[in-house]
């Protein structure tokens, strides 16, 4: 299969499309490297795959395109606070770039299009754990974004009959993620803080739960989908389906590390603080940060198990130190240059 991966230099994509190349597939990266890295493409020097460093809102992605079976659309801008601070910028991407990419799936008649959607979606909703099914009324800009994704998913699904596949994401783990943004994810701050030996920041209690899931799990359901018929035009959980809270997760890795350090802890409503363009003009409503710390999140993941037969197989512990072995490895190389 000729395979595109848009954002295949990211966590997500990169890890992908090793991957899919070593099942023998031709892959086909887009890029524009705004995040993500030629490192994460590299084997023994050389990249691992045709990468195309384009925008997503390009024209020129219909031409690149040109005899692609399957589409992974994983490009975006997912840093939330860069999303409240630059609505209008990352709209442009994660919704008028996803057009730009169904569209382009369309003209070149492309077998099925997988659109990375987010748990953000299901912000507001307060039954656990949370089903595909389930009501979807976001109010965070990047939770509205990948929404407004799934409706234009939706409406290429009913006017040109596409099988256009949606993952709701819930927090991916593990090699490769970008640790180096100024608000990396919870686990990798911890992990990059940690081995500098400084003291990492837990906003809230660090009693809230989250769903995390390990990025080999990850990888797996996005390949059983090549193929899979009865995964046309539906919408998947990808989470583990249990949930850790913040201070277990910072327990865990300062164990491995066995650092003691103590983390600094602030109130649930600073976690965008530094972040100027958010506490210029009008700002935020604090209790709109603070939900967005406190939330919990937990995966029902019964229909990838059932339609696709996936299972998450990697424990926390598992994830947690390979993603410690890249950090450290990434570290060690950057102290070099
Ligand atoms: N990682 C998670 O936990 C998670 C959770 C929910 C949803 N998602 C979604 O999954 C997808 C992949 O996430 P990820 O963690 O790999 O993100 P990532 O930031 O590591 O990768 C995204 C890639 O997209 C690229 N990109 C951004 N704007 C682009 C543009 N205009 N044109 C071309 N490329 C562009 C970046 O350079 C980057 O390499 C995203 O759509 C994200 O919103 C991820």
């Amino acid at each position: 299969m000729k395979i595109m991966i848009t954002g295949g230099a990211g966590f997500i994509g990169s890890n992908l499309a090793k991957e899919l190349i070593k099942d023998g597939h031709e892959v086909i990266v887009v890029d524009d490297f705004s995040y993500g890295s030629y490192l994460n493409l590299n084997k023994n020097g050389k990249p691992v795959a045709e990468i195309q460093k384009i925008s997503i809102c390009d024209n020129k992605i219909t031409e690149i395109m040109r005899g692609v079976d399957y589409v992974y659309h994983f490009a975006a801008n997912s840093c939330l606070p860069i999303c409240l601070s630059q609505p209008y910028q990352t709209t442009d991407i994660n919704v008028a770039g996803a057009l730009n990419i169904l569209e382009a799936a369309r003209l070149n008649n492309v077998k099925r299009v997988i659109f990375a959607s987010s748990s953000a979606v299901y912000e507001n909703n307060e039954k656990f754990p949370l089903k595909e099914s389930d009501e979807v009324n976001p109010s965070s800009i990047y939770g509205v974004q990948k929404y407004c994704g799934e409706l234009f998913c939706k409406s290429y699904r009913k006017l040109y009959d596409m099988d256009i596949v949606i993952l709701r994401f819930f927090n991916v783990y593990g090699p490769n993620q970008d640790y180096t943004r100024q608000k990396p994810p919870v686990m990798s701050q911890f992990i990059k803080e940690l081995l500098e030996k400084s003291a990492p920041t837990i906003y809230g209690t660090g009693e809230q739960k989250r769903d995390f899931i390990f990025i080999e799990d990850v990888v797996s359901l996005c390949k059983n989908l090549i193929g899979a018929e009865n995964a046309k035009n539906e919408i998947f959980n990808v989470g583990s389906g249990k949930v850790y809270s913040i201070n277990e997760i910072y327990e865990i890795i300062d164990k491995i590390l066995k650092t003691g350090i103590k983390p600094i802890r602030k109130s649930a409503h600073e976690m965008y603080e530094g972040i100027d363009s958010i506490t210029h003009g009008k700002s935020i409503k604090q209790e709109a940060v603070a939900k967005e710390t406190n939330k919990f999140t937990q995966a029902d993941i019964s229909k990838a198990k059932r339609l696709l037969g996936w299972e998450p197989k990697t424990d926390l512990k598992t994830g947690l130190l390979a993603s410690i072995e890249f950090i450290r490895g990434m570290v060690e190389i950057n102290k070099e240059f």
